[in-house]
């Protein structure tokens, strides 16, 4: 991986949810380029091992671990492996988080023939499902909140120890169609402001990423058409986008690195920072 700059974590545990994906399998390889030992939690057993064997192949050093953020016995588990295999925790991602068909709605807007003639692949506010909304809702924000919970004991008083959670633009202004994460997410950003707080006098810093559009398997289907021309919501997206792109995942490293050296950013506290290419800075106008 081609890091923008490299810090010293030589020593640091780093436990990172969901780095069985996109996003978090890069960060937990710039960790490890770094020097940290990499705990890879994931549900998914054997995209955890795969990014696992990928580090330890190149030099760094980690275990794939499975794990259920929504469980605590889980999460028990897993800290004991990390615990016995790697040592105690210095550096927690929250990366596991996603979003649910049945917490979505198919338009925009609601209009009032959709209410009149309702059709079966047209769903509205009222066809939302509370287990499609419960589900995103846990896997965000319970999916941030019960890892902290397990793996904050172990950095308590620790020299340097920092949460990462992984917010989104749509907690800043919900996207249309996906009310259950935006809210979810918003419901992350507040939280990383509030435990910033709570965790200030043990000396944990607590800070959140919020990315804006990178094409990941989450939604792929929503941004590119088979023939892989752009979808009428990528369309949307990029005209949103001042910097008229997609983001490359590459382009969060730098944001995580900064975020996790306490030499470069010690006093920075509770802040939920924006990598978009300007989409949350950008009125339309
Ligand atoms: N891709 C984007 O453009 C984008 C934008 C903003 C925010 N995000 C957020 O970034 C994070 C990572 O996104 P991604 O695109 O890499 O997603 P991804 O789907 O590629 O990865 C998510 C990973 O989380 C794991 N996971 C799901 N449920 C879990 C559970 N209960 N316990 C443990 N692991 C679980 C999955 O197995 C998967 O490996 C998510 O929180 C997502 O909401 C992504």
């Amino acid at each position: 991986m081609n890091l923008p700059f490299k810090i010293d974590l030589k020593d640091k545990v780093a436990v990172v949810t969901g780095a069985g994906g996109a996003i978090c399998a890069g960060f937990a390889k710039a960790l490890a380029e770094c020097g940290a030992k990499i705990a890879v939690l994931d549900l998914n057993k054997a995209a955890a091992d795969a990014v696992a064997e990928e580090i330890n192949a190149t030099g760094g050093y980690a275990i794939g671990v499975e794990a259920n953020v929504l469980q605590i016995e889980s999460l028990q588990n897993a800290k004991k492996i990390v615990n016995e295999k790697l040592g105690t925790c210095d550096i927690l991602i929250n990366g596991a988080g996603g979003n649910h068909p049945k917490g979505t709605t198919t338009k925009d807007y609601l209009f009032k023939e959709d209410l009149e003639n309702k059709k079966e692949d047209v769903v509205t506010l009222f066809d939302l499902d509370p287990k499609g909304i419960e589900f995103v809702f846990n896997l965000n924000f319970l999916g941030t909140l019960l890892p902290t919970q397990i793996f904050v004991k172990d950095m308590i008083d620790k020299k340097d120890a920092v949460i990462l959670n992984i917010s989104s633009m749509n907690a800043f202004t919900p996207l249309t169609r996906i009310p259950a994460y935006s809210g979810a997410k918003a419901a992350i950003s507040n939280f990383t402001q509030w435990l910033a707080v709570h965790l200030s006098k043990v000396e944990v810093r607590v800070n959140a990423i919020a990315p804006g559009f990178f094409i990941g398997n989450q939604n792929r289907g929503l941004l590119m058409n088979a023939d892989g021309t752009y979808t009428e919501r990528a369309q949307k997206i990029l005209a949103a986008t001042p910097m008229d792109r997609f983001g490359e995942l590459d382009e969060l490293i730098g944001t995580l690195l900064w975020l996790v050296d306490s030499k470069a950013s010690g006093f920075v506290n509770g802040v939920v920072v924006p990598v978009d290419g300007g989409f949350s800075a950008y009125s339309g106008v």
